[in-house]
Parts: structure tokens; sequence; C-alpha cells
């Protein structure tokens, strides 16, 4: 069997954790391949809404086991506060989760590295979560970091302290003052390591082999967006992990051949958090409007997006990398009430009108070219099929479409599962 791939195509927040919520009952397997808890994954249902950080989306599904990839970085404290806000759920979660021995975990001190590095990037920060990724994708590449499966071993706790050392000596490097105390920091993380243990640890690639060679049905759910890709991404204000369809092979041992479905979700429109280019962002009344009713906060920090028009030369840019076969479009309904909508379809850029993502997208290299569209006036957050769609919601799939070479299967009309509508 095909492993098929979520992935989000803009800066993130797309509504990943929504998507795969209504996908999982499709699939025997979830399985999150990097990133760790700078993501906030929102379901809602029942009446209930929940973020998740680290485990995936298929936890509320009682037939799917969830994997946590190689790919991802665990922190254990996060992890295990995750775990207790899903004891209302009544789940079984020691059943359905399972984690790989070659995950990196995130120390105490990859939190204070990152909060040091951060403070002293001043203006240029890259608006990180802080939750120690940066530190702990460092320490993975420069082969010093510490694993899922170290934790059963019996030294492991005389690496950690060397690794904190050494930490510590890099804080101080910084020109920057960081107030903290490691010995409560460290009752706290040895607690939650120890709760951590109680979970299963696999050799997950191997798992997935096995489970694909039983005929079982795989969905990979990403993190994060592609245009915050360590590689492809708005370097350096991206995060440091692949977030690509490539991550899904190398942050869980998928060959590439196995690669099914690519699943790509976009906003109707564009948002960002954190610091970084964003061409089509808007500061005036639309933007606010957009970040008013689609209630645009971050799931982690609470921080507000930035808003914009899509951008359909970055959404092109991405499709591509990603081999994308079917999009999602979410969001619409937050549009409903706007006059009309614009789409960037090529960029200026130097002089030129150009239709790719150049290497430097800053504001003072390109200048957005749109083409504006009249918005759809109707409510869509009660429809429950397409042929309930307005004109100007169907025109504007269409025109997407054309552009984008790719079937909109999916438009979501509001946060709920039940507002969902597919389109075959
Ligand atoms: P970090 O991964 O926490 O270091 O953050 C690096 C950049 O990625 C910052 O601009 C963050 O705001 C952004 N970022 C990280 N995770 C997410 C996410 O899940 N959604 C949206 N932006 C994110």
């Amino acid at each position: 069997m095909a492993v098929d791939l979520l992935l989000g195509l803009q800066w993130g927040d797309e509504g990943k954790g929504k998507i795969v919520d209504v996908l999982t009952s499709n699939y025997d397997i979830v399985a999150r391949f990097q990133g760790g808890p700078n993501a906030g994954h929102t379901l809602e249902f029942d009446g209930i809404k929940h973020v998740l950080r680290t485990i995936p989306s298929g936890i509320f599904h009682d037939n799917t086991v969830n994997v946590i990839g190689n790919g991802v970085v665990i922190d254990p404290v996060v992890f295990v506060q995750e775990l207790d806000g899903l004891d209302k759920f009544n789940l079984d979660y020691k059943k359905k989760l399972i984690l790989s021995r070659k995950a990196h975990i995130i120390l105490p001190t990859h939190r204070l590295l990152d909060a040091a590095s951060e403070t002293s990037k001043g203006k240029a920060k890259i608006g990180s979560t802080l939750k120690g990724i940066g530190p702990t994708y460092m320490d993975k590449t420069g082969r010093n970091g510490i694993r899922v499966g170290d934790l059963e071993l019996a030294n492991w706790k005389e690496r950690y302290r060397n690794l904190a050392n050494k930490h510590e000596a890099l804080i101080g490097f910084h020109d920057v003052q960081i107030e903290y105390n490691l010995p409560e920091l460290e009752k706290e993380f040895f607690a939650a390591v120890e709760r951590l243990k109680e979970l299963t640890f696999i050799d997950s690639e191997e798992y997935l082999q096995q489970a694909q060679r039983a005929g079982k049905t795989i969905l990979a759910e990403g993190a994060q967006g592609s245009l915050l890709d360590i590689d492809f991404g708005t370097y350096p204000f991206v995060t440091s992990s692949t977030t690509t369809a490539a991550g899904a092979c190398t942050g869980l041992g998928v060959a590439p051949t196995q690669i099914g479905e690519v699943y790509g979700i976009f906003k109707a429109y564009t948002t960002r958090v954190g610091s970084g280019p964003f061409p089509t962002e808007l500061f005036d009344d639309a933007g606010a409007e957009m970040a008013r009713i689609g209630n645009e906060f971050g799931a982690v920090t609470g921080r507000p997006r930035r808003c914009g028009w899509l951008d359909l030369v970055a959404l092109k840019y991405t499709c591509q990398i990603n081999g994308v076969t079917q999009l999602m479009m979410m969001k619409g309904d937050v549009l409903s009430g706007f006059e009309e909508l614009k789409v960037c379809t090529s960029y200026m850029y130097k002089g030129e009108e150009i239709s790719h993502l150049p290497y430097n997208i800053e504001p003072e290299n390109v200048e957005p070219v749109y083409k504006t569209f009249p918005c759809w006036k109707k409510d869509l957050t009660q429809m429950t099929e397409v042929s309930q769609f307005p004109k100007e919601l169907n025109d504007y799939i269409a025109f997407l479409e054309k552009e984008l070479e790719i079937p909109i299967k999916v438009v979501s009309v509001g946060p709920d599962r039940k507002q969902t509508i597919h389109r075959d």
C-alpha cells in the first residue's frame, strides 16, 4: 500500500488538524513526520475544541494507530501535558500511540538556548515559538542529540548532563540575560521522561514497512507549512525541519516510490505568524477583518497572525515542490462578507513581471500583481453540498484549479468536522 501525505502549502496554520481528523476514518495509521510542539493542530467536533501539539490528529479515532516518527522532536514536558489534556476524552492512548526510538528529545536547555538565540537577534528575530525546535535540530545534525531510544539506556543521564552543561556554556556565550532555574526545570523534565517511558517505543520505519506489506493504509501528517521549510521556505524565517513532501521520506523511512496521494491544504487567503517576508500582507481594514472573522491567532503562542490575499505564485511553487495531487481549500467562509477579493498572480521583480518565486521576496524586491474577483456574499457555514455554492465561489475555485492544474477536492466552510464539503 502507498503512503498518502498531508501537507500545509503556506506558512502553516492552514487547518491540517481538521483535515487529518476528517480523513482519518480512511486510514489505519496516522504518522507525524517532522516538527514538534511548535505546531498546534486544532480539531473541533461535538462542540469540543482541542489543540494537539505533537500527538497525531488520529488519536480521537478508535481504530487508528498514531505514530510519532523519527523526524519529530519531542519535549517530554509538553508531551505529558498533552497526554493529560486527553484524559477528559477517556481515550486508551497507551494502545494507540507509539513513538520512534529515533525521534530526538527537546531538553529544557534547548528551550533556554532558543530564547537566548532569539533575544540576541533583536529586530532580526525569527519569531520562533521558543519551544527549543532550532537548537534540538542543531544537535541532531551536529550528532549530539539524545533520542527516545537513548532513554532506555542506563547511561543516558550522563549524556544528558554533558549536553546540558554545553548548552549552559552556549547560553552564556549569547550577549543577553536569560533568567532560569535549571534544577526546577530538570525536576519537571525527568518526571515527564518517566511518564514518556510508559508508552511504546518502536523502530517506526520497520513498523511502517511491515504495515504497508500487510495492506494497512497510512497517512503521513506534516506540521507547519511548505514556506517554513528549512530549504525551500523563506529562509532564515523558517522552522528547522523539512516540512515538504521529502520530509515524510526522511522523517518516517518511507521510500519516495511508496508515496501515493499528496494532499495539499491551503487557506482561501494567506496568513503568517512570526517574522519574515509576506508579499500579499494587508495592513488595512481588509486584513483586520480576515484576522477577526477567521480568528487568526496562533494556536501555540496566541500571537495574532498576519493576514493577506492568496498568493498564487507561492502556492504554485509549493504545489510543485511537493507534487500535490489533490487540493483542499480552507476557510472560504471567512471571506463571505467581502465586497471583492484579490489573488496575486505574478510579481513585479526588478522591473520585470515574473510568475515564479524568486530567491528574494522582501517588500523592496517584489510587488504583487493582483487579479480581482467579486466575492460571494452568502454565508457558507451552513452549506452541506457543492450544489449550494454561490456562483462567485465556484468561479474562484475554477480559476484556482485552472492556474494550479490540480483539482480542489475539499472545501472547508467552518472549523467543525461536519463543515467539510467534498467535490468529486
Ligand atoms: P520555530 O519552529 O518555533 O523555531 O519557529 C520558526 C518560525 O516558524 C516562526 O516564524 C514561527 O512562528 C513559525 N512556526 C513554527 N511552527 C508553526 C506552526 O505550527 N504554524 C505556523 N507557524 C509556525
